[in-house]
């Protein structure tokens, strides 16, 4: 027995399990290398988000309108995340990708779902109907215990400051250029107007951005053309019909 070479267990027996000062260094050092592995490349890689073609900065209007998202609380019932599991997807459309909301600040992502996700919510309805359903969301869904918020109608949209709030997420890394800082007091009007004289300029600047008059009354901005600018944008930037294309041919 003495003349056998001591293996590895043995010193493990020996050194590690008999004493416990070591052990706990020992565990220390192996896990500080899992933790390396996992943190170091964060600090020089520029983005852990993959670039996704269509995704670009909100407009002025549906950047505010998301404010007024914020600002009612309407992530206390709603989130904006479709998780890749096989009845999220088949409810809401493709799940979210990260790059989908690399511009918002905050995400509103949540967990709490008292209504349905929001993230693919754009373009699902029409105007009328979320207009219909602000004001009085019953009238069109009659079970529904969302509640009203018809004042936003009738609420004049405060957007001043819109410049300056572009210029703060430039700060956190939205990528709007001077131009675009420049003209969003113009753009937020000329959003809600086909006919606008810099309908050209506001196209190259936000491409696929929609232009018409959210909430039926040309005489007055809103805070509803906002919100509804808003909602109406969400999970259609990216376009997905290629993926599903690709997905229906793999059930086939
Ligand atoms: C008290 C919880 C609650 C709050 C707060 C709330 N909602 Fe809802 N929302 C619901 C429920 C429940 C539904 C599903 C029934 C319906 O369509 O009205 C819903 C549905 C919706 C829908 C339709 C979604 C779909 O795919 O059919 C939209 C759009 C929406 N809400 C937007 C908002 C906005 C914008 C706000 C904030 C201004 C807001 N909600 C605040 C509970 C809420």
């Amino acid at each position: 027995m003495s003349d056998r070479k001591p293996s590895w267990s043995d010193l493990h027996k020996k050194l590690f399990e008999k004493n416990s000062l070591i052990l706990t260094v020992g565990i220390l050092v192996t896990v500080s290398i899992g933790g390396i592995v996992e943190i170091a490349p964060l600090f020089y890689l520029d983005s852990t988000i993959e670039e996704v073609e269509g995704v670009r900065p909100y407009t002025p209007l549906e950047q505010l309108g998301r404010n007024i998202y914020v600002r009612e609380g309407c992530y206390n019932c709603h989130s904006q995340m479709i998780r890749p599991l096989r009845d999220e997807v088949e409810r809401y459309g493709h799940y979210s990708l990260a790059a989908e909301s690399m511009y918002d600040h905050p995400f509103q992502w949540g967990s709490k779902r008292t209504g349905p996700d929001l993230a693919r919510v754009g373009e699902k309805y029409s105007d009328e109907w979320h207009r219909d359903h602000m004001r009085r969301p019953q009238s069109v869904v009659p079970e529904s215990i969302m509640p009203a918020y018809g004042f936003l109608e009738t609420s004049t949209l405060d957007y001043d400051n819109v410049s300056a709030q572009l210029r703060t997420l430039r700060m956190v890394g939205v990528p709007y250029t001077d131009e675009m800082i420049a003209s969003a007091e113009s753009d937020v009007r000329t959003q809600l107007d086909p006919f606008a004289d810099d309908y050209d300029g506001f196209v190259a600047r936000y491409p696929g951005a929609a232009l018409r008059n959210f909430d039926g009354n040309a005489q007055r901005v809103t805070e509803l053309d906002a919100l509804i600018a808003y909602l109406q944008v969400l999970g259609t930037m990216v376009d997905f019909s290629t993926y599903e294309a690709e997905a229906d041919e793999n059930l086939r």
